[in-house]
């Protein structure tokens, strides 16, 4: 059902039941970029042009928390012009959108190992955390040089560091101490591309979170594309493990 007209011109339909944490594997940068002739690291500027889209359409419905994959722990292991171009990418982003997605009500924070990153990007990356700290809209998690495993084996590690009892760890003391703690668990997570993979994303975070896989290319998902992936996401019925309702269920 269509309520309002937003931004991005497109009527904004009713998400119900609205997921309240959304990430999503921005893939099909360099696709995209060979279909043009164009360059890979051009394909990556045309991804990070298009984030700033997909975050204002989100906050528009109302998503309380979106995490997106920018940078992988095993990205380092691509040419290094690509890893510097996707570096040079990051800093730029936060010089051109700080001011407005501060403005905008979108609180930054970043997710992954900080100590990998070039100086430039990791004060940058600081700076942006620091102005938005109070901002309510939308808390934008973005994951750069983040790896599922690595965050498990970091919070496992604080765990022993803390001297916790091996009685004491349950799913929760190590839900705690994961990167993304204080946040629920995505609740709906997104690949773009037209791959079907997590790629050690969110893996523990993940767990029962629904899955939607779409064909456009990153730099092509735009409002429509997010519009799609929530109405898809409020025809799915979530069991948790649970029997579904129905003759025939089988758990
Ligand atoms: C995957 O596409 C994309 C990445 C590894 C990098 C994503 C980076 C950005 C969107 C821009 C920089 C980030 C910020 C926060 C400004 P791919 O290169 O694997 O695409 P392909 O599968 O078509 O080759």
């Amino acid at each position: 059902m269509v309520v309002a007209k937003r931004s991005s011109e497109l009527p904004l339909p009713r998400i119900d039941p609205l997921p309240r944490h959304v990430a999503v594997i921005m893939d099909g940068n360099g696709r995209w970029a060979r279909l043009r002739g164009l360059s890979r690291s051009e394909g990556h500027r045309a991804g990070a042009r298009n984030i700033r889209t997909v975050v204002e359409r989100f906050a528009e419905h109302g998503v309380n928390t979106l995490t997106l994959f920018a940078f992988s722990t095993e990205n380092w292991g691509r040419p290094q012009s690509e890893v510097r171009a996707i570096m040079r990418l990051g800093s730029e982003f936060i010089d051109r959108h700080l001011e407005e997605l501060d403005a905008s009500g979108v609180r930054i924070e970043h997710i992954g190992d900080p100590d990998g990153l070039p100086r430039g990007l990791r004060h940058r990356v600081e700076e942006a955390v620091e102005r938005t700290a109070g901002n309510r809209r939308i808390l934008l998690n973005i994951a750069f040089n983040y790896g599922g495993r690595a965050d498990i084996v970091s919070a496992v590690r604080r765990l022993v560091g803390e001297g916790v009892r091996a009685e004491d760890v349950t799913e929760e003391a190590i839900a705690s101490r994961l990167a993304t703690a204080g946040s629920c668990d995505p609740d709906l997570l997104i690949r773009t591309g037209a791959e079907h993979r997590i790629s050690n994303f969110l893996v523990w975070q993940s767990a029962y979170s629904e899955y939607y896989f779409s064909g456009a290319l990153w730099p092509d998902f735009g409002a429509a594309e997010v519009d799609a992936a929530l109405i898809e996401f409020s025809r799915r019925r979530r069991r948790f493990g649970l029997v579904s309702p129905g003759p025939g269920a089988d758990g």
